[in-house]
């Protein structure tokens, strides 16, 4: 009796915990992105060939502008319609006017945090910074109001940082990726705290080394190989220890790496003639549209394939045992599989 006493406190203190979330990509209808130039979007009111909105000059916007500002159709780093696009649905105007509104804060060539890469230009948002302009505008109390079973946020950036870091005197490269998560995934936890839930999807670095920028060059292939492998061993790690402290987020990850290399390898049974070079025009043989980015054909298969990849970790649910179930981080009722 006395021992059942003594350890009730400590029972009450243990906190509600929550079956995982789950995933129903059929009913997603919000895609919120952070990330780099694979991944965003031109807007009206973005830096122009950089971002949907605004600078590092320009963190601050209101609702009017973030509501009315308006994606400006094929102006990505593929010259055509990026992967995000292609996913979504949601190729120009404004988000709240698409099916599955795209609401893009990517910057092109952003890398994790200043405080650990130089910017590329005095006007980049990092993404730390990016996730900052989120938060401190409000972001989630502008836009239309959802479910979080009818959230994801997408998060595909370390293009930039595996490239910058090359030629830097870092002792170990493994450490310095250990402190880029922790920056990446403070910034994560903040847009948490506001209330981002729902799906979380993570994507790693592709084997740029493969690009044109690298590939006719082994010294320089061979350090952005090593960069990318380690930085995505990081990351993985990374995303591990953060689906496992937080279930209520329905966490993803899309293997770019392998993804890449697959297409890379059966390049031409896919239909691409040429992938070691580049054209910035619209011959669909071309992989690569310019030294480091890859043409639209590229981004919309890459769009399948992801797309593939969350229709198949989706569970259904009965439409009526949808609703409050799944604000609240729901409990395994209801699932038909
Ligand atoms: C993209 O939009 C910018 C203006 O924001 C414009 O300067 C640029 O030429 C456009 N690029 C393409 C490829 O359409
Ligand atoms: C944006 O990029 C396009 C394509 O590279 C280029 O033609 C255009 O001049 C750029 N616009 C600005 C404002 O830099
Ligand atoms: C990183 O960003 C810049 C834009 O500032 C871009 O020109 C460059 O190609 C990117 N680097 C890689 C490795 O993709
Ligand atoms: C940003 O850098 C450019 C040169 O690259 C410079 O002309 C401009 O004054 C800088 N802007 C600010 C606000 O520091
Ligand atoms: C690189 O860093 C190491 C240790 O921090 C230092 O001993 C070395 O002098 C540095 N080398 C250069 C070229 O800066
Ligand atoms: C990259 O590293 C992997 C092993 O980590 C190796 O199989 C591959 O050949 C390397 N590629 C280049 C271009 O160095
Ligand atoms: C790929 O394209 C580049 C640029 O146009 C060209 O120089 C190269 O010869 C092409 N390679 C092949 C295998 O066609």
């Amino acid at each position: 009796m006395r021992t059942v006493l003594l350890s009730l406190p400590s029972l009450l203190a243990v906190p509600r915990v929550y079956a995982r979330f789950h995933l129903n990509f059929g009913h997603i209808s919000q895609v919120f992105a952070f990330g780099d130039s694979y991944t965003f979007v031109q807007g009206t009111s973005g830096f122009p060939n950089f971002s949907y909105v605004g600078d590092l000059f320009n963190l601050h916007f209101t609702a009017e502008t973030l509501l009315s500002d308006e994606i400006i159709p094929k102006n990505t780093s593929s010259g055509g319609s990026n992967w995000l696009e292609f996913l979504t649905g949601c190729f120009g105007g404004r988000p709240s006017d698409c099916a599955v509104q795209l609401w893009d804060f990517a910057f092109a060539g952003s890398d994790i945090s200043s405080e650990l890469l130089p910017l590329h230009h005095n006007y980049t948002i990092p993404l730390v910074d990016q996730v900052r302009q989120f938060v401190d505008n409000n972001v989630l109390s502008i836009v239309p109001a959802k479910r979080d079973s009818e959230r994801m946020t997408v998060w595909w950036i370390g293009i930039n940082d595996t490239s910058d870091i090359i030629g830097r005197n870092t002792t170990s490269l493994e450490e310095f990726w250990v402190q880029e998560m922790e920056a990446y995934f403070t910034a994560i936890e903040t847009a948490y705290i506001t209330g981002l839930r729902g799906t979380y999807l993570f994507i790693n670095v592709p084997p740029e080394e493969r690009s044109p920028a690298n590939v006719g060059n082994p010294e320089n292939a061979g350090r952005a190989n090593d960069s990318i492998v380690s930085y995505n061993a990081a990351l993985s790690s990374a995303v591990a220890k953060f689906s496992a402290t937080h279930t209520d987020v329905h966490v993803s990850s899309f293997d770019a790496h392998a993804w890449f290399n697959a297409a890379l390898n059966h390049a031409t049974a896919l239909g691409f003639a040429n992938t070691t070079g580049f054209c910035q025009c619209k011959d669909p043989s071309f992989f690569w549209y310019n030294s480091g980015h890859p043409t639209e054909r590229v981004h919309r298969l890459l769009a399948s394939a992801i797309e593939a990849q969350l229709h198949a970790e989706s569970v259904h649910w009965l439409a009526h045992d949808q609703p409050s179930m799944l604000d609240e981080g729901n409990r395994g009722e209801g699932l038909v599989s």
